[in-house]
This record gives C-alpha cells, structure tokens and sequence, in this order.
C-alpha cells in the first residue's frame, strides 16, 4: 500500500478500507495527462523561482522518463498505488531522488485531479467531434446519391407522404450536427485551468496561473478556487450531450431495424455487421443497431448517477467526486464505440431502392397532393379533403393505388378531375413540388447539400 499521507496517522489503514478508497484501478487512464500537468506545473514554479532551473531539468526528465516507461510497458502502473498522483510520484522520488520531493509544492491532488480530468476530458472531446464528423460524411454521401430515391416519410409508423431517402438522412444530419456544435461547446466552457486552485484556497506560494494555463493550452485560469476543484458541471454536460448523441442513433438504429424486418425489406445489412442465430439457420440478425439503441440506457445512466452523487454535496471538494470517473469514462467508451460502428454499418448497407419507391406508391402517400389539386381547381380544403377520404375508401375495397384509377372511376367521385390528375399525384411531382427550404424536392435538397458541404469543409 503505497500512499501519500501517512504522517499524522498512528495505525495502517484497514486491507478493505484502503482498496475501497483507491482510485488506481480507473484513474490511471488519464497517466498522460497527470504527467503533462506536472510537467507544466514544474516550469511554472521555476519561472517564479521556486524550484531551480536545475530541480526543474530533472523532475521534468524524471516524469519524460516514466511517461516513457509506461508507453512502452516497460513499467507497469500496478493497484497498489492508491491512485495515479501517487504513483507518478513515488516513481519519480524513486528515479531522481530527493529533487522529486518537490513536484508536489503549490499544488493538492484535489486541484491536479481536476486539470487530469478536464485534460482528459479536452481530448475525448476532440475525438468525439472527429467521430461525428465521419458520420456527417457518411450521411452527405447518401444524401447526395439519393435526392431522387422516393421512399415513403411516415408519422406515427404510418406511410405519409413521400419524400426521398436523401431527405430522410438530411434529417440525422442536422441531429448530429448539433451534436457537435453542442461538444465545441461544452469545450469552450470548461477551457480554463483549474491548476494552483490547491486543496480549496489557493496557495501561499507566487504560482503564475496564467503561465500555467497557457502552457496547457487553456483560454486562462479559473476565477474561484473552491469552484475550480469541485466543478463537474463540464462532466454533466458532456454526459447530456452523448446522452443526445446516444438518442440520435438509438433513433436511427431503430428505423435500420425496422427497415431490415422481412415485412420491409428496405435495407440490407452488410454481412460484416449482422449476425447469425445458432438454432435458425435462415437468420440474419441486427445485432449491432439493436446494441447502440441497448446502450443507449447506460449512458444515460452515467448522466443521472453523475447529477445524483454532485446534489447534495457542500463546497468544496469531497471524496464523493472521485465516482465521476468510471461513469464518464464509460460513457465515453460507450458513445464512441457506438459511433463508429454505426457509421461503419451505415457505410456498407444496402438499400433496396425499388422496394422503397414501391412501398411509397402503395401507401397513400400521394392523398394530399390528390386534395391539393382539387383545391387548385377551386374546391374549398375541406371538401377535397372528403372527396379524396372517398377516393381512398374506394381504392381500399378494390385493392388498387389512387394512380390506378381510371378517370371515369376519378370522375365518378368528382366531375372536376381531368386527365391532368394522374401527373398530379405522381410520386415524382409530389416531391418535385415541395420545394420550400429544407423540403424534400430536389431543388430545395441540393441546396441544403451545398450549405453542409460548405459547412463540413469548414469545420
Ligand atoms: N482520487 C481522487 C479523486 O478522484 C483524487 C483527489 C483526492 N483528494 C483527496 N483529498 N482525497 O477525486
């Protein structure tokens, strides 16, 4: 048991009491950020003239040194650390000896715990940006393919009107757009380094807090000290906003499951990302859509967990905040892994864009422009609305679309039908004509591709 604080303390801590408190067995994901904080604490306290140029030189080695080690497995990080802060140190006093003594000077682990995990956090953010993005070009890809595919659009799972499947993926394309907008976000607020905060009230020592936060590439310190290391409000936000990316492809997932039923047939998913049942042989299963949209809960979960253990805690730091990380942690895993296999089955799925188009036809879809065109014709909304609700009846008991009418069977509904309908109603002009922004037609879709294009270029 290895330990930082053993001085006042007159018995050795309980075998169960010790594991119970450590942090090691999750904190020590973030070793190279502990180290690059140290290493940026170091240089700052040589600047003030509280270490030497020399203690500086070594310590800074030392720690180059162990980041080293740990990278090529030459040294283990092991549990009987109690966290990640105590075995950087102690390594360091190991190598270089007393020199290492000092890296702790003007600094507690409560403030250097919350620069570990906002770095970390930084950098998972990064990631997480850069995954969204390659979904956004896997979906602009589709988008551009397909502004001609018709496919039914549905409310309340029922056929609706048709649109295209290019304006259905622009739909998740705006979804994940904000999803990023939201990660740059949540990054610009929690950009300032809580570094020389101490326990909770600063130090006495001349630290240069903002040659500390620019070493780190933050916009500047943080204001408050008791704020700055019992903040986790950046954690909670985080957690919201893949818990949003997490409803956005448990959403989509969804849809890929139901568009693989046999009923629907509008998708095939690539071998590669399906699997096989071991007593149905003729199976084809969805397994990793039905997974993110699983998932998806447990995300969720590290949000509530997390807003639940910060609720009732007093100023400033306790030892509650230390259950932030394996949640956050996994939740990260979570989302990230769920992207990229999500972005790589949308990639390589097929879909059956005859079947969709057929689909399209034999729903109805074509019922509002039917009383759309009466209306043009001088009908009241209302009576084209009944006119067409008889129309569809009819249909229904014949067994046939609204386009296989003939015009007597039109005209026996209602004399103003001409032969004009059967272009009226065709799936073609149905999409064709809605052309507002960011309705489906083609005009109005490629459009909207040239602004995401612009915008994915751009960031
Ligand atoms: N492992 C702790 C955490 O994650 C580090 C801070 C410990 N500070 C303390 N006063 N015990 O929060």
């Amino acid at each position: 048991m290895a330990q930082l604080w053993g001085g006042r303390f007159t018995k050795e801590t309980d075998k169960l009491v010790y594991n119970f408190n450590a942090s090691i067995s999750f904190d020590k994901r973030f070793y190279r950020q502990d180290i690059r904080g140290s290493i940026a604490h170091v240089a700052m306290l040589a600047k003030r003239g509280i270490l030497t140029e020399e203690e500086k030189e070594k310590i800074t080695d030392g720690l180059n040194g162990i980041l080293r080690d740990v990278e090529n497995g030459s040294l283990e990080i092991t549990d009987e650390y109690e966290d990640i802060h105590s075995f950087v140190e102690a390594n360091l006093i190991d190598r270089i000896g007393d020199a290492g003594k000092k890296l702790h000077t003007g600094r507690s682990r409560n403030d250097q715990v919350a620069l570990d995990m906002k770095l970390y956090t930084r950098d998972e953010i990064i990631e997480l940006d850069g995954l969204l993005k390659e979904l956004l070009e896997v979906l602009l890809k589709l988008m551009k393919e397909n502004v001609e595919t018709y496919m039914p659009g549905f409310t309340h799972l029922q056929k609706a009107q048709p649109i295209t499947l290019a304006h259905h993926m622009g739909a998740y394309f705006e979804m994940f757009k904000r999803d990023r907008s939201r990660m740059k976000d949540i990054y610009k607020r929690m950009n300032y380094c809580p570094l020389g905060s101490g326990a909770l009230a600063g130090t006495t020592y001349p630290l240069d807090r903002e040659y500390t936060a620019e070493l780190l590439e933050f916009d500047g310190p943080t204001l408050n000290s008791m704020d700055s290391v019992s903040d986790r409000d950046y954690l909670i936000e985080l957690l919201s906003a893949m818990s949003t990316v997490m409803m956005h492809l448990s959403r989509f997932s969804e849809e890929v499951i139901i568009w693989n039923t046999n009923e629907y047939k509008f998708v095939e998913i690539d071998d590669a990302y399906s699997t096989g049942s071991s007593i149905m042989p003729q199976k084809k299963n969805p397994d990793i859509a039905e997974l993110v949209r699983g998932k998806t809960g447990r995300v969720y979960g590290a949000l509530m967990s997390l807003l639940t253990t910060m609720k009732g805690l007093p100023l400033a730091y306790n030892k509650d905040m230390q259950e932030d990380k394996e949640f956050v942690f996994d939740a990260i895993d979570t989302t990230k892994g769920c992207l990229a296999l999500f972005t790589g089955m949308l990639k390589t799925m097929k879909f059956n864009k005859e079947r969709m188009e057929e689909s399209a036809k034999h729903g109805f879809t074509n019922a509002t422009d039917a009383a759309d065109y009466l209306v043009n014709h001088g009908v009241p909304f209302r009576d084209a609305h009944g006119i067409v609700g008889r129309l569809v009846l009819y249909c229904l008991e014949k067994k046939i679309a609204l386009d296989d009418m003939t015009l007597d069977e039109f005209k026996a509904i209602s004399p103003v039908f001409e032969d004009d309908i059967y272009d009226a109603i065709s799936m073609k002009t149905c999409v064709e004509t809605r052309n507002t922004i960011g309705a489906p037609g083609k005009a109005a879709m490629e459009q909207v591709i040239a602004a995401e294009e612009a915008y994915l270029a751009a960031e």
